[in-house]
């Protein structure tokens, strides 16, 4: 949420930060801006609106070869030209880009005013840029940094800029994440390495409490209380993705397509057919431990929480031990009963979800046992968890989550698979579901192979103002995750059901104009989902059939048939019909499907 990038070195900064912004468009794009030193002044250039508004403000290249940039999701303030980053003091010497919430804004803005200096806008960012002007004297600017974030409470990624050092950035981190790029004489500076893998791979993440001054050959860390700290650059893997669009329209086309490679990076070396099991070695649990555990619950937000709810009734299928799934939200505010018997599993595509991460907390601060199921490596999340499964589904950019939800989806079977053969789940069970897994690839394809008849599905539908997505036991969560990718790419109105509390109230709304996509498993309740079908069809509402199995004929107005294989993993490959439907409602309605409004990926805000 938020995208902040940095630059010092030797060519012109301004295209480098625009280019780094592009990338990180996805972290937010209510507006953009860039400020380099100019003529012993800061020059800033900021607008409300995307960053190809930026760009068409700049004059590019532009002589200096340093500067910060941003790209907002709007917190403070409403999304307008004055309330873009950077920000400047009032003397126009700092400038400072910021990702977080600073908690305490009012009351700094407040002291600021009764100081007698004017606010040039609604945020709390520019508190900041006050508080390090008022605390520069002529030590480093990085002291400046530390004495006014000792006023600060709150979460912050902040890249600061002083006219008088052109030379040098001082970057600090508090919950909201900063990795600086080592370059051949030049430092890039941003809060996700896909604004600058494409010019370094080496990498150096700060930890929370950490700042750090950059310089073109150099840089330097340390604490918030000045000691100095040691940190080696690491290389990133570039192996697991790229980070451009390869040629796909956009990034949910691309990324739902990388789903069959993204499942065999998550299952490659983890699956023993020689003992029908999973070997998890991130999870840091002997058989003992894994015995040990009396009930899982899995903990995310949004479609990591419908992913979570899906791992649960994997756990209960194959395990037989009880699991459930609650938003990360709901948990960490309602005082949980936390259990020493219970696996808690933190579920996370970006490890930045500030909800999720602030459960984690909670739940260690208690004694709980929490493992993370995580995709960035070296995030939050993933290092406050300390062990876990990685999903390895590469990086993901757009904002609808698609490949990370399926992989998350395989993580908890073979967590499911695990915890099943040190209990009672038999070596032929086991053995079925390896092979399953082994499978799902070959599944997924299949699957996406139906975007044609998706695509004119979703032409057929797409305008209609409101749709059901209705499911039952294990195909509820997958309507869940169905009703929301709709939801947010497309903005109509989806709303995810029990099929079976259907006639307990909403089939009041089933009407022509009403359609009702069914998720069908190949389970023991096919037949309850058929009478839903004709208890919809019988009051004219339209029906979209979403199945592994043969329906009877005219059950639907619509079947999608995806293949049929282990049928405890169907509710991983019926997601993946509903991914397209969404993506093709969205195209058809004319959506910018990476970039919905009001969204950002990597939710850092409460
Ligand atoms: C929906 C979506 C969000 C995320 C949620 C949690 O497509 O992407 O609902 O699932 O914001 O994000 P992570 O998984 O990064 O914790």
């Amino acid at each position: 949420m938020c995208g902040i990038v940095g630059y010092v070195g030797a060519r012109p900064a301004v295209p480098v930060l625009v280019e780094g912004l592009h990338r990180l468009e996805y972290r937010g794009y209510d507006s953009a801006g860039v400020a380099v030193p100019r003529r012993g002044r800061i020059a800033v250039t900021k607008v409300a609106g995307r960053v190809r508004d930026l760009r068409d403000r700049l004059d590019l290249p532009g002589a200096a070869t340093t500067g910060i940039g941003h790209t907002r999701w709007a917190t403070h303030g409403e999304p307008n030209d004055r309330n873009a980053h950077p920000h400047l003091d009032a003397s126009g010497r700092v400038a400072v880009v910021h990702n977080g919430i600073i908690e305490n804004a009012e009351q700094l803005r407040a002291r600021l005013s009764a100081d007698g200096v004017a606010l040039a806008s609604d945020t709390d960012t520019e508190a900041l840029a006050h508080l390090i002007a008022a605390s520069l004297g002529d030590g480093p600017l990085e002291d400046a940094v530390r004495t006014a974030l000792r006023h600060v409470e709150g979460t912050y990624g902040l890249v600061v800029l002083d006219r008088t050092r052109p030379d040098e950035l001082v970057v600090a981190r508090n919950g909201s994440p900063i990795v600086l790029g080592v370059g051949e004489g030049e430092m890039f500076v941003a809060s996700d390495v896909a604004a600058l893998v494409h010019h370094t791979q080496r990498v150096v993440f700060l930890d929370d409490g950490e700042v750090a001054t950059v310089k073109a050959g150099e840089y330097r860390t340390s604490t918030l209380d000045a000691t100095t700290t040691t940190r080696t650059p690491t290389t990133v893997d570039l192996e697991s993705g790229s980070y451009g669009l390869d040629g796909h329209p956009d990034f949910m086309r691309k990324e739902m397509a990388e789903q069959p490679e993204a499942v065999r990076r998550a299952l490659r070396g983890r699956l023993d057919t020689r003992f029908a099991t999973a070997h998890l070695g991130g999870l840091d649990l002997d058989p003992v431990a894994l015995r040990s555990v009396r009930r899982v619950k899995f903990l995310g937000c949004g479609s990591a929480y419908y992913a979570g709810q899906i791992g649960a009734g994997l756990v209960e299928s194959l395990a037989r031990i009880p699991a459930d799934a609650e938003p990360a939200s709901e948990f960490r505010y309602r005082n949980p009963v936390v259990d020493p018997d219970t696996l808690y599993v933190a579920v996370s595509q970006s490890g930045e979800t500030l909800d999720t991460l602030a459960a984690v907390q909670e739940l260690r601060r208690k004694g709980g046992r929490v493992i993370g199921a995580v995709n960035v490596v070296g995030s939050a999340i993933a290092r406050e968890c300390g062990s876990g499964v990685f999903l390895h589904a590469g990086p993901e950019i757009s904002v609808a989550s698609t490949k990370a939800v399926t992989t998350m989806g395989v993580s908890f079977a073979m967590l499911a698979l695990l915890l099943g053969r040190v209990r009672d789940l038999s070596a032929a069970a086991g053995a079925r579901v390896v092979a399953g897994l082994q499978a799902l690839p070959e599944r997924i394809e299949a699957a996406l192979a139906l975007d044609d008849e998706i695509a004119g599905i979703a032409s057929r539908y797409a305008s209609a103002r409101h749709m059901f997505f209705l499911g039952r036991v294990s195909g509820w969560p997958v309507a869940r995750e169905g009703a929301q990718k709709l939801k947010e790419v497309s903005y109509v109105h989806a709303e995810a059901y029990q099929a079976a509390e259907l006639k307990h109230g909403p089939i009041a709304l089933i009407d022509k104009d009403m359609p009702s996509v069914v998720i069908v498993p190949d389970d023991d309740i096919v037949v309850k989902n058929v009478s839903t079908m004709e208890q919809i069809r019988a009051r004219g509402g339209p029906v979209i059939a979403v199945t592994t199995v043969d329906l009877p004929a005219g059950v639907a107005d619509e079947v999608v048939r995806v293949p049929r294989g282990e049928a405890v993993l169907d509710p991983l490959v019926l997601g993946i019909p509903l991914q397209l439907l969404a993506y093709h409602t969205a195209a058809a309605l004319g959506r910018d499907i990476d970039k919905p409004r009001n969204l950002a990926k990597s939710v850092t805000v409460e």
